[in-house]
């Protein structure tokens, strides 16, 4: 059986008082209600990662993720943080390629190869972005796009490197938008997604990559999207900064 992963996004929201509040209040959920070993993840600004690692490591089945690393590994770029950094506190995931990222930060498909290798190589989990627009979606060429945003940034890795990837489809125009797919468009996405896969590298590892899905999902929506054969848990924005939300979205399994 594949991993269940429910994954956090908290984006450019909460001090740091306030993402530890917000981090205590789930690990205090997570550790009293039954999450049927759900893995729980929180994307938190980098300068909260240290101090909510320290708040949850005891917490079993919490993780923490960065949600972004730099494509360099040290030297003068101001502002970057790298992916050995993220490593540093104790983060065991970073979001790549975030639809937000790739749009506000002009980021490519090739620059996300490189940030995939920097997270690898500093063992990190990359949960990887992908997902089409509004316009990409009516055209009917969704299904294509979003392969060859995999192709483009994951294909040249190694069986044994993609093993340790998680991918999160996430179509733009159900992100924050309170419009979300229907269980049946996004089974669909996740099926091509991991068929995509297979014809690369074989059935055997296809078949172990957890798929997330990620667009305005809501403990209302979450367990018949959960409930599809290749939906293998959730990347949530809006609903991950209230506790009781992001909690119940994680019991939806
Ligand atoms: P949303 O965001 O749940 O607020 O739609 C999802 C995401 O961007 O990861």
């Amino acid at each position: 059986m594949r991993k269940h992963i429910v994954a956090g996004n908290w984006k450019l929201n909460n001090t740091l008082d306030q993402g530890l509040a917000l981090a205590s209040e789930i690990a205090n959920m997570v550790a009293d209600e039954v999450t049927n070993g759900t893995e729980v993840v929180l994307g938190t600004p980098y300068i909260h990662l240290a101090a909510v690692q320290k708040l949850t490591q005891k917490t079993a089945n919490i993780h923490i993720a960065a949600q972004d690393c730099s494509t360099h590994e040290s030297g003068a770029y101001t502002g970057e943080v790298s992916a050995a950094m993220v490593a540093s506190t104790g983060a065991g995931y970073v979001i790549i390629g975030h639809s937000e990222r790739r749009e506000y930060h002009n980021e490519s498909d090739e620059m996300l190869a490189t940030k995939i290798n920097m997270a690898l190589k500093n063992s990190l989990t990359p949960i990887f972005c992908c997902g089409e627009s509004l316009q990409i979606r009516e055209s009917g060429t969704h299904e294509n796009y979003v392969c060859q945003q995999i192709t483009e940034s994951l294909f040249h890795l190694s069986a044994n490197e993609f093993k340790n990837l998680v991918i999160a489809y996430e179509p733009i125009w159900a992100i924050g938008t309170g419009k979300t797919a229907s269980a049946q468009q996004a089974q669909d996405m996740h099926k091509a997604i991991r068929n995509h896969i297979a014809g690369k590298l074989g059935n055997a590892i296809a078949d172990t990559i957890p798929i997330l899905y990620g667009g305005s999902c809501k403990p209302t929506n979450a367990q018949e999207l959960f409930a599809q054969p290749d939906i293998d848990g959730g990347l949530i924005g809006g609903a991950s900064l209230k506790s009781r939300d992001f909690v119940d979205i994680v019991k939806s399994f």
